[in-house]
């Protein structure tokens, strides 16, 4: 199995994934998962809020979090196992896993989805086994349309960005956040969005996205910063900054 899909089939980064979103703050952090979906909100100002989609939604926080708000929320993610869990999370209204601490030591943990105020929410909320850069027809007539921390996992990230105008409604928001760390690991270098030297130039990510995405889209507002920690033990953790930047489709 290439490294991408293997890296989240993992059990160990499956709990990882799942203390991120449904566990505990570290180092100060607001959750993250959360923090997207409020940016979102924020961003939408008003606008409709029918269908989203999650894309790339691991074990399915912001999904949930967008739920509150919207009648309905398509998480999407390749991992298989992300996708169960997400939906025995639903199915069980509970988080439940087994936290990495040193070595083989694990501790027990869960999570109500009613303690995070989100039992109402997951009844609004499907998740599917897709394929960012290879969507079915099904996923469209979305008012948002959000990426967290997927670009820079892609194979081929202008695939996604080259096509999801066709899945959101004219004025209707894409929000991107990522770290832009590029590795050849999951992306060819010869598809790198940025952080390139194009003609001994430096092209910024946030450039390569203006370049794919202004076609169909204005980039509305500033691009900010997101922290973000993920505990892979008791002691280490990953201490990483997204770049958020909100995109409205332009009518046609
Ligand atoms: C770095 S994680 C971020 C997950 C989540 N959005 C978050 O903020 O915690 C990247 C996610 O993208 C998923 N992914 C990678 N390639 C994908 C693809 N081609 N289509 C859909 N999801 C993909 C991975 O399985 C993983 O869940």
């Amino acid at each position: 199995m290439n490294k991408p899909a293997g890296y989240y089939e993992d059990n160990t980064v499956l709990a990882q994934y799942l203390e991120f979103h449904f566990g505990e703050s570290w180092h100060g952090e607001a959750n993250f998962p959360k923090e997207l979906a409020d940016g979102a909100m924020d961003a939408l100002d008003g606008r409709a809020t029918c269908r989203a989609l999650d894309i790339g939604c691991a074990v399915g926080r912001t999904t949930l979090e967008l739920a509150r708000h919207f009648d309905h929320v398509d998480g999407v993610d390749f991992s298989q196992s992300f996708i169960d869990t997400c939906r025995d999370v639903v199915r069980e209204s509970v988080a439940r896993y087994a936290r990495p601490e040193e070595g083989e030591l694990v501790s027990y943990q869960e999570r109500s989805l009613a303690s995070l105020g989100l039992a109402e929410a997951a009844r609004r909320v499907a998740f599917h086994q897709g394929d960012a850069c290879d969507l079915g027809a099904d996923y469209r007539d979305y008012d948002l349309v959000l990426a967290g921390n997927l670009i820079d996992r892609l194979y081929k990230p202008s695939l996604f960005l080259k096509t999801i105008h066709e899945r959101i409604n004219d004025l209707g928001l894409l929000v991107i956040a990522s770290p832009y760390t590029w590795l050849e690991d999951y992306t060819p270098k010869s598809e790198w969005v940025g952080g390139v030297l194009k003609d001994g130039k430096a092209y910024s990510t946030l450039e390569g996205l203006t370049d794919m995405l202004s076609p169909h889209f204005r980039l509305l507002g500033e691009p900010r910063s997101l922290p973000f920690v993920i505990r892979e033990t008791r002691n280490k953790f990953q201490h990483s900054f997204s770049e958020l930047t909100v995109w409205e489709k332009l009518p046609k």
